[in-house]
């Protein structure tokens, strides 16, 4: 029994700056954000899942100023290509939050009131060297090469700033990380986190003077509101914050940020501390994932090689995307993107393993058995022996995935798959269905019902191509989605239709998937 009894869970992706149409860096977050809330709808966990935009900050005002036009219509296209994106990749998101909505303005207004009235926000003036790129100052000896630790271009500022008493909470976040030890995923992103609170923290300039386009700070709109606080809280207002407590409430209870590794420090670092001095409890995990190369080489346009999801979509199916880049990537370390290794792996086991055991299965039982075949009153060792070894395989990757370790998951599924294709081998219903029919009926209800169990655990990465499966094989709507749910007596195999057609390439050069504009 896999299932739970009813638990809520919150998983959020980051929310994406607006300063350009989102490529495969972005579509990964959020599938692997997707792929954990599928998962755990079908474990049976009440799931809350939302993505978003971070809209505010002087580089997307200078963003709006180069393209001629306001910040918040320039806001409101890219913002827009994001949430097109969310379909086209099947995301099932249940909330999209935008950093320049009411909503989150007021949630933002009232925790910085929160934090002020606490006394963890005073007036100061900051000086030092602003990565405008990645809205952070940066001290003169954390300089590398005369540019800021992210490699951004800097300028010498000062400014009037408010401060965030960060330096308070250096021992209360190494406590934290210490009775914590699932905070921060992986191991080395945390090791990492914690030499970096274990060597001392500054105050923190939580405001800005220098650019209007931001939230301002209550009381004193000369300032706005540094970007990070603001996008940080939109994991609260999406939860109803402040009207909602968070400390009482399920999800905030169980609250999964996933981001990418250059972001852990905001999210392990001043996230927990702003929460602890608003008297709020932390999230309980921030699990990070490693980078994306494409074709060997950092994304970049003046390349011409940032990959675009939605022609992969277009071209290949969201299933595919969402397969390849969970199962190329083990997560938490960088990867390279490439059409070859998509086409590849497409190739190998969608379409040449469970594609064709699919298919090679349902239409045998609808041709040599009337579409039909019933429970076996008996099974033989050879039967067992394989029941068996899926099972096994489907039992190891439930803790992959709860581990984050989607590629190991998928590796997992693919051993059953493999398992099932060499047991029809070995098998040859082909060979038996003249002289021993009761044999051959058995042997494919032996593997239809792996082939479902096999199915659901697919789900979660290829939501459409299960759901085409399952329907073959009538398997009724309200029991896909439950994991534990076993498989009739009778399967019927309905009208059949291709899942994962092979892709007949020889020269990959006719496939355009670069994003151009
Ligand atoms: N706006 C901030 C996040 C604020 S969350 C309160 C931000 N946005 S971002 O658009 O730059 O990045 C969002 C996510 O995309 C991050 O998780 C980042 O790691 C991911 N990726 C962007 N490019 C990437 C690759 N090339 N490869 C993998 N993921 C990368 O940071």
């Amino acid at each position: 029994m896999l299932r739970c009894p009813v638990s809520s869970l919150y998983v959020t992706t980051p929310i994406y700056y607006v300063n350009a149409k989102p490529h495969i860096g972005h579509a990964y977050t959020t599938i692997a954000s997707d792929v954990y809330a599928r998962f755990h709808r079908m474990l049976g966990y009440d799931v809350k899942f939302t993505t978003g935009t971070d809209e505010h900050g002087k580089k997307i005002e200078q963003s709006a100023r180069n393209a001629g036009v306001a910040p918040q219509e320039f806001t409101d296209k890219i913002s827009q290509l994001f949430q097109d994106l969310l379909p086209i990749l099947n995301i099932s998101n249940d909330d999209f939050i935008r950093t320049t909505e009411p909503r989150h303005k007021a949630a933002t207004q009232h925790f910085w009131n929160v934090l002020s009235d606490n006394g963890y926000i005073y007036l100061g003036e900051y000086a030092g060297w602003y990565d405008m790129r990645n809205e952070a100052y940066f001290d003169e000896e954390e300089l590398v090469d005369g540019k800021s630790p992210f490699g951004g271009e800097v300028q010498y500022m000062t400014e009037p700033c408010y401060f965030f008493k960060l330096s308070a909470f250096q021992e209360k976040l190494l406590d934290f990380y210490e009775k914590n030890q699932d905070f921060i995923y992986p191991t080395q992103r945390k090791n990492e986190v914690v030499s970096f609170v274990e060597r001392g923290l500054k105050d923190l300039a939580v405001s800005r003077t220098t650019f209007d386009w931001g939230i301002p700070v209550p009381k004193d709109p000369d300032h706005v509101i540094y970007v990070w606080l603001d996008a940080l809280t939109n994991y609260m207002t999406s939860n109803g914050y402040p009207e909602k407590d968070q400390n009482n409430d399920e999800f905030w209870g169980n609250v999964i940020h996933f981001v990418g590794k250059e972001i852990v420090r905001f999210h392990a670092i001043y996230w927990p501390a702003f929460l602890m001095a608003a008297g709020i409890a932390p999230p309980k995990s921030v699990v990070s994932h490693g980078w994306w190369l494409s074709e060997g080489e950092k994304m970049s346009k003046s390349v011409g090689n940032v990959q675009d999801p939605v022609k992969y979509c277009r071209l290949f199916g969201s299933d595919a995307l969402r397969y390849f880049v969970l199962r190329e990537l083990s997560f938490g370390s960088d990867g390279n993107f490439s059409l070859a290794g998509f086409i590849g792996r497409y190739n190998s086991m969608l379409a040449n393993s469970y594609g064709n055991l699919c298919s090679r299965v349902l239409s045998f039982i609808k041709k040599y058995c009337d579409g039909k075949v019933i429970r076996p009153g008996n099974t033989c060792t050879e039967d067992a022996d394989f029941q068996r070894e899926v099972s096994v395989a489907l039992e190891e990757a439930v803790p992959a995935i709860r581990e984050y370790a989607f590629s190991r998951y998928l590796e997992k599924i693919e051993y059953a798959i493999s398992a099932a294709n060499q047991y029809m081998d070995r098998q040859k219903p082909w060979a038996l269905r003249d002289t021993e029919p009761t044999r051959t009926q058995d042997v494919l209800f032996v593997l239809i019902e792996q082939i479902y169990k096999i199915t659901k655990y697919l789900y979660p990465i290829v939501p459409i191509a299960s759901e085409k499966v399952l329907r073959q094989i009538n398997v009724p709507y309200e029991l896909r989605l439950d994991i534990d749910d076993g498989f009739a007596d009778v399967a019927i195999i309905g009208e059949l239709e291709p899942v994962f057609p092979k892709i007949e390439t020889e020269d990959l050069s006719r496939f355009d998937v670069f994003e151009k504009d």
